[in-house]
C-alpha cells in the first residue's frame, strides 16, 4: 500500500517526524514535499497530492499545515478526494468507517506527534462501513460542481 504525504511550511515538522516513525511500516509513504520550513502556499500540495491519488499512483494520502484547516479546504475541492480533519482517536476510525476518506489531514501547530500517530494507526487500518454510507458518499460528487 501507498500512502502519498506532503505538508506545507507549517506541517514541515511533522511530516518529517511521521516519515521517520514509519519508516518500516507495512505500507510506503511517497513524499511529495515540502521539503523545508520556507514558507510555501498549502494548495499547491493538496493539488499535488490529490493528483497523485486521482491518478492512482497512492491509496491513501495524508496532508498537514499549521492548523490542518487550509489544506482540508483545497483538499476537498477536488471531486473524489474526501479529506478529513483527524480531531480525535474517535473521528479518525469514524472518518474511515463513514466517511470512507482517502485523506487523513494534521494540523503540525495543533497537534501532538502522539496523538497524530494514534490517528493515524486508526485511519490506515478501519474499513469503510458502505451499505447506507455508500450512497451519501456517492452524492458528494454529484452535489457542488466542483
Ligand atoms: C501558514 O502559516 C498557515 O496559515 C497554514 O499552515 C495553515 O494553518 C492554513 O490553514
Amino acid at each position: 500500500m501507498k500512502v502519498a504525504i506532503a505538508s506545507d511550511h507549517g506541517g514541515f515538522e511533522l511530516k518529517q517526524k511521521l516519515l521517520q516513525h514509519y519508516q518500516n511500516a507495512t505500507f510506503e509513504f511517497v513524499d511529495l514535499g515540502t521539503d523545508s520550513t520556507v514558507s510555501v502556499d498549502y494548495p499547491d500540495f493538496a493539488e499535488k497530492l490529490c493528483q497523485a491519488i486521482l491518478n492512482k499512483q497512492a491509496d491513501f494520502g495524508v496532508l498537514i499545515c499549521g492548523t490542518g484547516i487550509g489544506i482540508s479546504i483545497a483538499a476537498n475541492r477536488h471531486k473524489g478526494i474526501r479529506a478529513a480533519l483527524l480531531y480525535s482517536l474517535e473521528t479518525a476510525k469514524l472518518a474511515r468507517q463513514h466517511n470512507n476518506a482517502n485523506v487523513a489531514v494534521f494540523g503540525g501547530r495543533t497537534m501532538t506527534f502522539a496523538e497524530v500517530v494514534e490517528r493515524l494507526d486508526a485511519f490506515l487500518s478501519t474499513e469503510f462501513e458502505a451499505g447506507r454510507h455508500s450512497r451519501r458518499i456517492e452524492k458528494l460528487d454529484v452535489y457542488g460542481g466542483c
